[in-house]
C-alpha cells in the first residue's frame, strides 16, 4: 500500500475516518502494525519505562530514542513514523533543530514535542526548516514533577481555556498533530473541532481525529498499574497479529474509546 504522508493524514481528518497510531520500538513490532495497516507509528519517549524500566521518561536521551526509531524504521514499510524528543532536547529552538535531525536521520518523518506557549517559537523554528512536529498537550509526562503525578488535566474551566489557546497557538506556528493526552473527553472534542490539524488522544474521549495506545499497554505486558485509558486488546486474541487488527477495527469504528476509558 501506498505510503503515510501528512496530507495523507489530513484527508482523513477530512473525510472523517479515524487515525491510528500504535508506539513501537522495534523492527518486528513494527512490521506487524504496519502490516495490519495502523497508520503513524510513534517511537515515544515511553520507551524508558516500558523497555528500560525507569519511573518516568525522564531518564530517556536523544541516542536511545534515534537507536530504537532506526530499528523501528527497519521494520515499517508504509506508516509515517514519529519520534519523541526526550526531556531536555528542545530548551531551545537551535537545540531542538540539532536534536531533531538526529531522529530525522535515524527515520523519523515528524518530531514529537510536549508543551504549550513555550515551545510554541521552537515548533515554528523547526517547521520552517522542513521538520514536521506533532505536539503534545494535557497529560505530557515530561511535566511529571510539576504536576505532582500523572494525573489528569484540563479539568477546570481556566486550565481547558489554556489547553485551547495553547493548540490554537500551536496550530498557527506550523504543528501538524495534536497529541491530547489525559484530559476530559468533553475537552478532547473541543479541541478537535476548532483545530484544522488532526488530534490524536490517549485518554481524550472518542471525538479526537485518532488513537494512540502504548504498544506494552494494548497487549497486557506493562507490569505498572494500568491507566484508565488503556484497554487489553489481546483479550479475545490468540495471536498480538489479531489484536492490532481488532484495536484498529475499534479505533476505525468509534467503539474505542469506551465510555470507561474516558474522564
Ligand atoms: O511516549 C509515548 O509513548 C507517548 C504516547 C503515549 C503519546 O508520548
Ligand atoms: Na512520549
Amino acid at each position: 500500500s501506498k505510503a503515510i504522508t501528512v496530507p495523507a493524514l489530513f484527508a482523513l481528518r477530512e473525510k472523517g475516518e479515524k487515525i491510528t497510531m500504535l508506539t513501537a520500538y522495534d523492527a518486528s513490532f513494527a512490521a506487524l502494525m504496519d502490516m495490519c495497516g495502523v497508520e503513524t507509528l510513534l517511537v515515544g519517549d515511553s520507551l524508558g519505562m516500558v523497555c528500560q524500566g525507569h519511573n518516568s521518561t525522564l531518564p530517556v536521551t536523544i541516542d536511545d530514542v534515534a537507536y530504537h526509531t532506526a530499528s523501528v524504521a527497519r521494520g515499517n514499510k508504509t506508516a509515517l513514523l514519529l519520534a519523541d524528543m526526550p526531556f531536555g532536547t528542545y530548551a531551545t529552538p537551535e537545540q531542538a533543530f540539532a536534536n531533531a535531525l538526529k531522529l530525522i536521520q535515524a527515520g523519523a518523518q515528524m518530531v514529537k514535542i510536549e508543551g504549550g506557549a513555550w515551545v510554541v517559537d521552537t515548533v515554528r523554528f523547526l517547521v520552517e526548516r522542513e521538520i514536521p512536529v506533532c505536539a503534545h498537550l494535557g497529560l505530557t509526562p515530561q511535566s511529571v514533577h510539576r504536576f505532582g503525578g500523572y494525573k489528569v488535566q484540563g479539568k477546570t474551566a481556566e486550565a481547558a481555556k489554556q489547553l485551547k489557546d495553547d493548540a490554537l497557538a500551536l496550530q498557527a506556528a506550523g504543528a501538524s498533530l495534536l497529541i491530547l493526552e489525559a484530559i476530559p473527553a468533553s475537552l478532547g472534542k473541543e479541541v478537535t473541532d476548532i483545530l484544522t490539524m488532526p488530534t490524536i488522544g490517549i485518554g481524550a474521549g472518542p471525538d479526537c481525529s485518532g488513537q494512540v495506545l502504548v504498544m506494552h499497554d494494548f497487549i497486557g505486558v506493562f507490569p505498572g498499574k494500568k491507566a484508565r485509558f488503556v484497554k487489553n486488546f489481546m483479550e479475545g486474541q490468540t495471536s498480538i497479529e489479531g489484536a492490532v487488527r481488532a484495536y484498529i477495527r475499534e479505533v476505525k469504528e468509534g467503539t474505542f474509546p469506551a465510555p470507561e476509558h474516558c474522564f
